[in-house]
């Protein structure tokens, strides 16, 4: 086990809520439950609500690394994330309590939302970097449903460039920043806007050695999609 049975005796009643609330849904296929009157928790964070006429369409777990290099000057910059998305439509509210409020390490943190998602949560999607497709330097945030949960649609997928950041309100040096994500016209239909909230894990060190090996660093986020 890798947690200590202390960590594990305080998490025990968020794990049964979750169980007994989320696994009625967790039959259901793609965006288990509607989530177009869910109001997204960014309180005073500083971002800014969508756009007027979009409603939430999908909510989403994600799990996976942040990458970085590290620069001449000895500090590590951002080269990019994967990230698996899961659907947690059904239980985001249990999960905003778990990533927010309770848990730290975020080896517990995935383990214990794979297991409040069920044993096969479903996987809407995945979310990488591609190449700025307007010809810009640099790379963009992209989210794509179309080998998953949207197989068969090709419009299944959106390249996005950041529209919002503001540091995370909870532990800013661990946790990475909240986001306002918004689509680039013409590169898929999946989302018009999309958030990264509720982040727990994946900012680097301080500094590093200019020339060592560029590093991945754990994280797991909320993603909400408006259209
Ligand atoms: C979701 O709920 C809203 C309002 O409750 C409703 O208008 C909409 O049709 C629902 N969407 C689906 C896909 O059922
Ligand atoms: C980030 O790191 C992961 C894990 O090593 C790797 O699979 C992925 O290709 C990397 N992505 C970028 C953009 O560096």
């Amino acid at each position: 086990m890798r947690f200590s049975s202390f960590k594990f005796a305080s998490l025990t009643p968020f794990i049964i809520f979750a169980f007994t609330s989320a696994t009625p849904s967790l039959q259901r296929s793609f965006a288990g439950c509607n989530v177009s009157q869910a109001v997204i928790p960014i309180g005073q964070s500083g971002l800014t609500v969508a756009p007027a006429g979009q409603k939430p369409i999908n909510i989403a777990l994600g799990v996976g690394t942040q990458n970085y290099t590290c620069s001449a000057s000895g500090t590590f910059a951002s080269i990019g994330a994967v990230a698996t998305l899961f659907d947690a439509s059904c239980i985001f509210e249990v999960i905003d309590d778990l990533t927010i409020k309770t848990i730290t390490p975020l080896e517990i943190a995935i383990d214990i939302l794979q297991t409040a998602l069920g044993k096969s949560p479903t996987i809407l999607g995945h979310h990488f970097f591609i190449d700025n497709p307007t010809g810009a330097v640099g790379v963009s945030p992209t989210f794509d449903f179309r080998s998953n949960s949207e197989r068969g649609n090709p419009e299944a997928f959106v390249v996005t460039s950041k529209s919002e950041d503001v540091k995370s309100p909870n532990n800013p040096t661990h946790n990475v920043d909240w986001l306002q994500l918004i689509a680039i016209p013409g590169q898929g239909e999946l989302a018009s806007t999309i958030y990264r909230i509720l982040t727990l894990g994946g900012q680097p060190p301080a500094s590093c050695a200019p020339g060592c090996a560029p590093i991945t660093v754990p994280y797991a986020a909320n993603y909400w999609f408006f259209k």
